[in-house]
């Protein structure tokens, strides 16, 4: 959702950044525009007031409002980026809010439930409202809590204690100079630990040109920075400690390197994704083992069975995950949408292990399904790919994946780490109850291994694909279809088309094109099919060839992806796209890689930001 940046820094101080505060917020906020691009403000603190500049659409227009109007180059300084949740995206909407007197200037991402009785309430009290957000309620009721007591963090605890709902917000008071105060409930918020500095991010993106020391804070906390400490009491006032923690990327993992966009170099990042991901995960004795495994050995042989919960490409993963584990282990796995299994009454126990998955770990819907899983005696696992974020923090165990930051807002690379990880999971279920023979393990994980030389094959390969991308610029249309573990692969190449090029595209299991979908098909239309390998089980792959025929026959343009040697889809192919082989259950990780390609070479040659899509954002901390 927002993206929030604050920073206090002691010019000359080792740690402190050269440029004043609003250079070094702007460019923390150049790296977190992912997570919303509607609107963006900085406010600094000077030294009779707040000054604040804003401004409606992506950062280049606060970047032009700066250039015309600067702000005074002081120490002091917090800046948002928004993805609109109450009040469209204008320039009074934009946040940072300020006070009726001009004291104080917040920023928040999430959304304060109560807020419409506490704007009757401030009304009521004679406030003029300038905005229509929920945040601006938080300016007012904190600029009139600092004058009955001077103490910024004192007035934030007060303040927090009134809202109800989910946020993060970040304050500055122009009596408080050298000051933020920074509250979290439900909403991520970190601190960037520096020397003469620190700062305070919605994620470590924020400030990881500057420092790659970070604390974690916990729910319903306060943290009061300035350039020489950190402070952290609990909403109730109890004195807390934050977790210190490295960040093992840098700040050139969050640049393009090279590519036109993030998406392109991510798409590309895909066999190193894949490959950290897999790194470190056998003992000395060649035995699996995971990160963060806080379910004992006995309770996972005691499971009887694993509910997938996760949304959007996440979702996806799991579907992949069910075929592989069900496969290997013998458990039965549903795969939910988080927000269908929140709000439905689920039938979990003590014996159901839930796998929640999400690249950023801070998606409220999965959040709260995780609490809802954990209320009713699950245990959660988390498949993260962001250290120190909510979901895997209040699971009780976490299996991350080694993705690297992941900028563009539609999932790429976090897809195939996810895809791994789920692999690495039910081998280790696997191992442990005894499914498997350690030699069967280890002749999977040596497949695994191949895979990323494979992916870059794949990704060496793909001008074909750019070439078909460009030409469907003008595609009204797009359908795509596959069996077993090529169906959730179709879903993610059908969402990817629908995320980037805002073409309609739908994705159908082969099987159930004949209950329905194939009324859809006229002479043109284009038809992705993902072919599971010849060599699988149970003419799979005849069965696929057959849908090939039949869609065929009524005039759609076939797109085949396709193992290597496999010359039986020729005949009905208009167009083969050739992946190495591999065995059925792990062919995910190859056969999107086209798909995904496509999709980023179409909305392009439309002219598209593939990085940003409309309407859209990275990580969606609203229900
Ligand atoms: C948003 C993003 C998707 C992502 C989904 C789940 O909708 O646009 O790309 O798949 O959230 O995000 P998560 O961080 O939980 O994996």
């Amino acid at each position: 959702m927002c993206g929030i940046v604050g920073y206090v820094g002691r010019p000359g101080a080792p740690g402190a950044a050269a440029e004043g505060g609003p250079a070094v917020v702007l460019e923390g906020l150049r790296r977190l525009e992912y997570r919303g691009y509607d609107s963006a403000g900085i406010a600094v603190v000077t030294g009779d007031g707040v000054a604040v500049r804003k401004r409606a659409g992506k950062l280049a227009n606060l970047v032009e409002l700066l250039d015309a109007d600067p702000l005074p180059d002081t120490g002091t300084a917090i800046g948002h980026t928004r993805w609109a949740t109450h009040g469209g995206p204008t320039d009074a909407n934009a946040h940072p809010h300020v006070d009726a007197a001009g004291r104080v200037a917040v920023i928040h991402n999430g959304i304060v439930e109560n807020f419409a009785a506490l704007r009757a309430e401030l009304t009521e009290a004679g406030v003029e409202f300038t905005s229509e957000t929920d945040t601006e309620v938080v300016a007012h009721l904190l600029g009139a809590q600092y004058r009955l007591t001077p103490d910024l963090t004192e007035a934030m605890r007060a303040v927090c204690a009134r809202l109800e709902g989910a946020f993060t917000l970040l304050a500055v008071h122009a009596d408080a100079p050298g000051t933020i105060v920074g509250a979290r409930r439900n909403s991520p918020l970190v601190v960037g630990l520096g020397e003469g500095a620190n700062y305070l991010g919605s994620d470590v993106a924020a400030f990881i040109a500057h420092t790659r020391e970070a604390l974690e804070l916990g729910q319903d906390q306060v943290v009061t920075i300035t350039p020489d400490e950190v402070r952290v009491v609990g909403f109730d006032g109890t004195p807390a400690q934050g977790r210190r923690f490295h960040v093992d990327w840098d700040a050139s993992a969050a640049e393009k390197g090279g590519f036109p966009s993030f998406m392109a170099k991510e798409i590309h990042d895909q066999p190193q994704a894949i490959a950290d991901t897999l790194l470190g995960r056998t003992d000395a004795a060649g035995r699996l083992q995971l990160d963060e495994m806080k379910i004992t050995e006995a309770e996972l042989r005691s499971i009887d069975k694993i509910v997938v919960i996760a949304c959007g490409t996440a979702a996806y993963a799991g579907q992949v995950a069910k075929y592989a584990i069900e496969h290997w282990c013998r458990i039965p796995v549903e795969v939910e949408l988080a927000h269908e299994f929140r709000y439905r009454d689920p039938v979990v126990s003590e014996r159901t292990l839930v796998v929640a998955i999400s690249q950023s770990g801070e998606t409220m819907d999965t959040i709260m399904a995780v609490r809802h899983a954990r209320e009713q005696g699950a245990k959660v696992l988390a498949i993260c790919n962001t250290n120190g974020s909510t979901i895997p923090r209040e699971s009780d165990a976490a299996l991350y994946t080694h993705a690297g930051p992941e900028i563009a807002v539609a999932s790429t690379k976090a897809f195939l780490a996810q895809i791994t990880a789920c692999y690495l999971l039910g081998l280790y279920l696997a191992q442990l109850r005894g499914n498997k023979f350690a030699d069967e393990v280890a002749e999977v994980l040596a497949q695994l291994h191949e895979v990323p030389g494979q992916v870059r094959q794949v990704l060496d390969g793909l001008e074909q694909v750019r070439e078909i991308a460009r030409s469907m610029a003008d595609t009204r249309s797009v359908l795509f279809l596959g069996r077993h573990v090529g169906y959730p692969v179709a879903m993610e190449g059908a969402l990817k088309l629908k995320e980037l090029a805002y073409i309609h595209a739908e994705g159908f299991a082969a099987g159930e094109l004949k209950h329905g979908p194939i009324a859809l098909v006229e002479p043109g239309q284009p038809v992705f099919v993902v072919v599971p390998s010849p060599r699988g089980r149970d003419s799979l792959h005849a069965k696929v060839v057959s849908n090939i025929q039949e869609v065929r026959a009524r005039g759609a343009r076939t797109l085949v992806i396709a193992e290597q040697g496999d010359t039986d889809v020729e005949p009905y192919a208009d167009v083969v796209i050739r992946v190495p082989r591999t065995s059925t259950l792990l062919s995910p990780l190859l056969a999107v890689v086209p798909l995904q390609v496509f999709a980023c070479e179409l909305a392009t040659a439309k002219g598209l930001d593939v990085d940003q899509p409309r309407n859209l954002a990275k990580s969606v901390t609203v229900e």
